[in-house]
């Protein structure tokens, strides 16, 4: 590891937690710095973490809610700051992860809350666990690195492995059935949208002609041959395509419309909802509801008198997104994307 890379694991650190890299390997039980950084850093570096916790404002005794915990390192932040939360709500749909950061969290004891499932269920999921109302929630929206990486979820064109996507491993729908079964419209429409894939009526037609289509390889590949590749061009072109069936089958933008519904009535008057987003159809339905539910008013344009009899719910805690910092990109590149928005119940 470079000296760069280690001062900026340090400090990255030493903000977040309060903590010097030396004191939480020692904590860890990790005797080097590389493998210390191989195991809690590169692979699971939580995305926007000072920023958020200091949007959460926690509070000493709060009960949080991580509807995305993925591996944990947002819910291990919240568990070690200062001051001391009593709880972490840790939940997730894909119980696989989820399993790795219980035992991650282990050392927490009973203030990590492990809660499979969908945070659209939150409130339902809080009260299975007698909790009716909490401090702050953060929703740390998509997918995390490690699913893409391991093998099993089908979600990179990197390995060729079943069409599959799926989050939750039980969940009904997966890539394989819409590539295979779904009509060309609504194919090609479904890549459109979701991928705001302008080709994407030529790429159903091609693959409804090449069907079965059993692999992510097959898929990507194409692709490759109905888009091409321009000379330079450094994104692969099934990158939107495969964005538009990981949204489908996780129906995941209904899934942030819920969620965020959810959360605004779990919260406590006071208490901070913070939503990390990566792509714009995401951060567009973020944007609309939180306007939505700081309005003032939402009559039609034009009425002389209001008459919705609206009652805002939240307010606005900042318009202008909350980005990554230029280190934060370089040591974690899929921070790119990233952007934090952030209200108060109220
Ligand atoms: C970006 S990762 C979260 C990473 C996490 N904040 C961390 O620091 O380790 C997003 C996680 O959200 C989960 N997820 C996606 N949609 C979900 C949903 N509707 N309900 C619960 N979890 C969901 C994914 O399985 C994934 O683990």
């Amino acid at each position: 590891m470079s000296q760069a890379t280690l001062t900026r694991t340090a400090k990255l650190f030493e903000e977040s937690f309060g903590l010097w890299l030396t004191e939480l390997m020692d904590r860890t039980g990790h005797e080097s710095a590389d493998e210390f950084h191989e195991e809690f850093v590169a692979s699971h570096q939580p995305v926007l973490l000072t920023e958020t916790l200091h949007q959460l404002l926690l509070q000493e005794g709060g009960v949080y809610v991580d509807g995305t915990t993925g591996e944990g390192g947002h819910s291990q932040a919240i568990l070690q700051a200062e001051p001391q939360v009593k709880a972490v709500l840790g939940i997730d749909r894909d119980s696989r992860s989820l399993e790795r950061a219980q035992s991650r969290l282990s050392g927490f004891g009973g203030r990590f809350l492990p809660a499979p499932g969908n945070y659209a269920d939150m409130a339902e999921l809080a009260e299975d666990r007698g909790i009716n109302q909490v401090d702050g929630i953060l929703l740390d929206l998509g997918f995390s690195s490690r699913q893409v990486e391991s093998p099993g979820y089908g979600l990179s064109f990197q390995m060729d492995e079943p069409l599959d996507m799926r989050y939750d491993p039980n969940g009904d729908l997966t890539a394989d059935e819409i590539v295979n079964t779904y009509d060309e419209r609504n194919l090609g429409g479904l890549i459109r949208r979701y991928g705001e894939e302008p080709r994407g009526m030529s790429i159903a037609r091609a693959l409804i002609k090449e069907r079965p289509v059993e692999t992510t390889g097959q898929l990507a590949s194409i692709i490759g041959r109905v888009l091409g590749r321009r000379l330079g061009q450094r994104v692969n072109p099934a990158t939107r395509t495969f964005q538009a069936l990981r949204i489908a089958v996780n129906d995941e933008l209904t899934n942030v419309e819920q969620g965020l519904y959810a959360a605004v009535g779990l919260l406590a008057e006071g208490g901070r909802l913070a939503v990390i987003s990566y792509h714009s159809l995401e951060d567009r339905i973020v944007k609309s509801f939180f306007n939505r539910e700081a309005a003032t008013c939402v009559c039609p344009p034009g009425l002389p008198v209001c008459v919705c009899g609206q009652t805002p719910r939240i307010k606005i805690i900042n318009r202008r997104v909350i980005k990554p910092s230029d280190d934060e990109v370089q040591s974690n590149p899929r921070s790119r994307s990233a952007k934090l928005r952030v209200v108060q119940r109220i």
